[in-house]
């Protein structure tokens, strides 16, 4: 459990605005310690003072206040936290960070912070739906504000759908979850923190596979899927920027490799298989690449041509599974062995029998069903499988999925016994 950290709890104008003060509660047991800032329509639905005692600290509400400015001015403010959290952020504040209009306290602090910011969103459902609610979480994403929630479910309006706050607990396991990396974000052009610096996978050979396999039905068809790369080769640069020296295995994809990794460019998951056999040891495999598990028996040489007859039959026979080769591997096999499990229903479940079937050390979960835009997307939501349990993520964007991911098997790996 991480411990004695500073949260700066900004609330804003929601009819959820009371169950932030259960978070306090929630976070106070965990041994974080809360300050709180309000904006002018959050201390509508709750008293700054319900705030103060649950907090145990004077509550922050204005932004031009000469005795707060000389006791802690707005800037200190900001960067004295671990973390700041908009809990319940509204659909107004996501709009103001968004934009970036800085025009009270809450605002101007959610600016002017140097640490990561996560926001667990409360509105109703057509304000969540709204396109410019939507635009502005697609740039909040991209400028690295994490979020939990919003979640379906029946809203105080009498409503169902999306835009019910996660519960307290939820929001107190993200923040949690948050913390185990680095917050604090250095300032444009300074030099890196020793920790962002440092290379905690120098000297380590990561080998990992990404994108789709392309498997062919005749010389100019073939079966295919949806992967677009874009989580493998994130994963293959934060591998990179950790110190490893990077093998990237990928199946055709419409984007460039990272510099810095030896790209081994295959089309089928028999070539995949034979290049990362090929390119073994390795210290860690990570199987990001979405494999085909068919391919077509016998393809043809010629253009199967349309004979009048109806279709070809195609017979289909089974791939090689490149993931349980490796998690298998009774000699140099590496010593951490990651894959990812792309499922439509049952995440959990068919993780977890993917971890025992592949002999794998991690599994990452994905939702791929077609609404949550994950395939081919800018955005992943993965749920962490390991024999230790289930971590879920919030939805983040595959580059910060990567770089989490790569500090999290980083450390695994410093904690094996060679
Ligand atoms: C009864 C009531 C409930 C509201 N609930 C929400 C809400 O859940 N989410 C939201 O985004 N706005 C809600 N609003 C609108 C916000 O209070 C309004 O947009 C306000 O300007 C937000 O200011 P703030 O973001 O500075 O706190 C509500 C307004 C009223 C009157």
């Amino acid at each position: 459990m991480v411990k004695s950290k500073r949260i700066l709890l900004i609330v804003s104008g929601g009819i959820a605005a009371y169950k932030s003060l259960e978070l306090i509660r929630r976070l106070r047991e965990r041994g974080f310690s809360v300050r709180v800032v309000m904006t002018k329509a959050a201390q509508e639905f709750v008293s700054p003072l319900s705030f103060a005692a649950l907090s145990g600290q004077k509550v922050y509400t204005e932004l031009f206040a000469l005795t707060d400015e000389a006791e802690m001015g707005h800037i200190e403010l900001s960067r004295d936290a671990d973390l700041v959290v908009a809990v319940p952020a509204t659909a107004n504040i996501m709009g103001k960070l968004a934009s970036g209009i800085a025009d009270d306290l809450a605002s101007t602090l959610l600016l002017a912070t140097d640490t990561k910011i996560l926001m667990a969103p409360a509105m109703n459902l057509r304000m969540w739906l709204n396109p410019a609610t939507q635009r502005n979480l697609e740039t909040l994403l991209r400028d690295g504000v994490i979020f939990v929630g919003p979640n379906d479910g029946d809203m105080a309006c009498g409503e169902f759908g999306p835009g019910r706050m996660a519960e307290p607990l939820e929001i107190a396991a993200a923040i949690e979850n948050c913390l185990k990396q680095p917050t604090k974000i250095p300032a444009p052009g300074a030099a890196a923190s020793p920790s962002s610096g440092s290379k905690p996978l120098a000297g380590r050979h990561v080998l990992l596979t990404s994108g789709p396999t392309h498997e062919p039905i005749d010389p100019v068809r073939y079966i295919a899927n949806r992967s677009s790369g874009r989580q493998g080769h994130a994963i293959a640069a934060a591998a990179r920027d950790a110190g490893a020296r990077v093998t990237l295995v990928s199946g055709p994809v419409p984007i460039a490799a990272p510099h810095g990794v030896n790209l081994v460019s295959v089309e089928t998951a028999q070539q995949m298989y034979d290049a990362v056999h090929a390119h073994l040891p390795a210290d860690i495999f990570i199987g990001a690449a979405a494999v085909a598990d068919w391919k077509v028996s016998a393809p043809s040489k010629g253009k199967i041509k349309k004979t009048g007859d109806g279709p070809p039959a195609l017979s289909l026979s089974e791939n090689p599974d490149i993931l349980a080769s490796i998690g298998k591997l009774k000699k140099g096999r590496p010593l951490y062995v990651a894959g990812f499990a792309a499922e439509t229903g049952e995440l959990e479940k068919n993780g977890r029998a993917k971890l025992v079937k592949k002999a794998c050390d991690l599994i990452v979960a994905n939702d791929v069903n077609p609404e949550t835009g994950v395939m081919g997307g800018d955005f992943n939501t993965v749920r962490l499988i390991t024999k230790a349990g289930i971590e879920d993520w919030p939805i983040l964007p595959k580059e910060e999925v990567a770089n989490q991911l790569i500090a999290r098997i980083a450390k695994l790996v410093s904690e094996l016994k060679r």
